[in-house]
């Protein structure tokens, strides 16, 4: 029977799995988990969607979007931080599905993940090499057509036509990798990166702060002009679901328990730390971001920040911001990939995937032959593939899986009130209940302004039952173990 809440993995079990594993090195510590979350989550959502969701939705009170973004956020952030702490392992939502809502839908949460991190890595490595482009222009290089965009990227009426995007798949193979060359490796780099990247918000957000023109917040919330989502309130929450995808990564964080040092105190703190940190910047970037320039100046601007910072006068910082962008974007696809090869390393390991993404590298212990799989699969939907069609639905299957793992917090609550939790949620039910309620939320509205978006969940969760039910099912070892397979 399909959705059958059966085949659950013991938690006690997975914990002292968990402990035992020496597959992967526990070599992070908690602010390496504060600098992966920070590295995963301020990308394309800050730099390029703030200007349009000021210009064309919200105004200069796209800053509360970004505060009703955040909240909804924390519900979820509270929920992954007591699994997290509590089932230290790769698997994140999958893994905490499985514990309690059985296999059948931990295989679901385990198939929707890859539209999070697969699909989010080539969404970013596309934004990437459009920045990269407009960094080469400073310096008056201009890469031909054919090689630094898609054929489906090429805007209509372009006197060239696009063939492939090498720059986004050359940074998706790069980051891949790092990625194989160990953990603590990608870690620093990803600080490196991080700092580089904070450095130049603060540099933002302090120099800008003496260009706000104060003329720029009145109105603070435009009039809505008739129609739902455009300005006043509705204004303000449709761009909330556009700038959810800035908030987007913060759960890679569990994704890497196995190798955190100190799971059970660390996670929580990597996971809510990475999300106060980058709630902060964004609040304080986008109010200084429309009080610069006013909102509707930002409208159809390809580079938003730049429109800010030619209001300021301030040159320099175009390059430096630029620079900041590319680096950026690629600990975004950093942290994605690393997600995704944890994720599907799990599944291996449970038997519902080939044991190759599962096999750690002897020396490096990374998932190497995933991380190359991956590497030619998100490079190759990067450098092909009709991304701007698949792009949103990062969110959807995001907001998809922090339902999931809301929902699991409620019923393990209910079902093993007993058990040890060095994390607990506040408030439970309270929390988890506004986290369905506000994710499910944002999930139904992206899905009915664009029904393709629940067409495309629905088709990908319908391939992934197909494998589920032709190979997985009769391999997992859960299912072996209870005799069933
Ligand atoms: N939060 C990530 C970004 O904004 C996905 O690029």
């Amino acid at each position: 029977m399909p959705f059958e809440l059966k085949h659950r993995k013991d938690i006690s079990k997975l914990q002292s799995d968990a402990v035992h594993s020496s597959e992967l090195k526990r070599t992070l510590g908690p602010m390496n988990l504060v600098n992966l979350g920070i590295g995963a989550i301020i990308g394309a959502g800050l730099f390029s969607l703030t200007g349009i969701a000021a210009a064309e939705h919200a105004g200069p009170a796209v800053s509360i979007s970004f505060i009703i973004a955040a909240i909804g956020c924390a519900f979820a952030g509270l929920c992954y931080a007591e699994f997290a702490a509590m089932i230290p392992v790769a698997g994140s939502a999958y893994t905490y599905a499985y514990a309690t809502l059985g296999e059948t839908f931990a295989w679901i949460i385990g198939w929707d993940l890859v539209l999070e991190y697969a699909v989010g890595a080539s969404t970013v490595a596309v934004s990437w090499s459009a920045y990269l482009a407009k960094f080469l222009a400073h310096f008056n290089i201009t890469l031909p057509t054919a090689i630094s965009m898609s054929y489906w990227q090429t805007p209509e009426g372009a006197a060239e036509t696009g063939i492939v995007n090498l720059p986004a798949m050359i940074i998706v193979f790069l980051v891949s990798l790092l990625l194989i060359r160990g953990i603590q490796e990608s870690a620093r780099a990803n600080a490196f990166v991080v700092a580089l990247k904070v450095s130049v918000v603060l540099i933002f957000i302090g120099l800008g702060f003496a260009y706000i023109n104060a003329d720029n917040y009145t109105p603070f919330i435009p009039d809505n002009t008739g129609s739902f989502g455009h300005f006043g309130f509705s204004g303000i929450l449709k761009a909330a679901g556009m700038v959810f995808f800035a908030f987007i990564g913060f759960d890679a964080v569990s994704t890497a328990a196995q190798e955190a040092r100190n799971p059970q105190k660390d996670m929580p703190i990597g996971i809510l730390g990475s999300l106060v940190v980058c709630t902060i910047l964004y609040v304080l970037f986008s109010f200084v971001m429309t009080g610069v320039a006013n909102y509707t100046e930002f409208k159809g601007a390809a580079a938003p920040v730049a429109v800010a910072i030619e209001k300021m006068g301030v040159t320099w910082l175009g390059p430096a911001i630029n620079l900041a962008i590319l680096a950026g974007y690629s600990s975004v696809i950093l942290v994605m990939l690393l997600g995704q090869s944890r994720v599907f390393f799990t599944m291996s390991k449970d038997g519902l995937l080939p044991k190759l993404f599962s096999e750690s590298h002897p020396r490096y212990k990374t998932p190497w032959k995933s991380n190359i799989l991956f590497a030619f699969v998100v490079a190759g939907f990067a450098g092909l593939a009709p991304i701007a069609l698949v792009g949103e639905m990062t969110s959807v299957g995001t907001l998809f899986a922090f339902v999931v793992v809301c929902a699991a917090v409620l019923i393990l609550r209910y079902k093993e009130p007993n058990r040890e939790r060095p994390f607990k949620t506040p408030l439970v039910p309270l929390v988890p209940v506004l986290g369905i309620l506000s994710c499910g939320a944002l999930l139904v509205s992206l899905c009915v302004s664009d029904w393709h978006h629940f067409a495309r969940l629905v088709g990908w969760l319908v391939i992934g039952q197909v494998i589920y039910y032709s190979y997985s099912i009769h391999r997992s070892k859960v299912r072996q173990a209870e005799g069933q397979a």
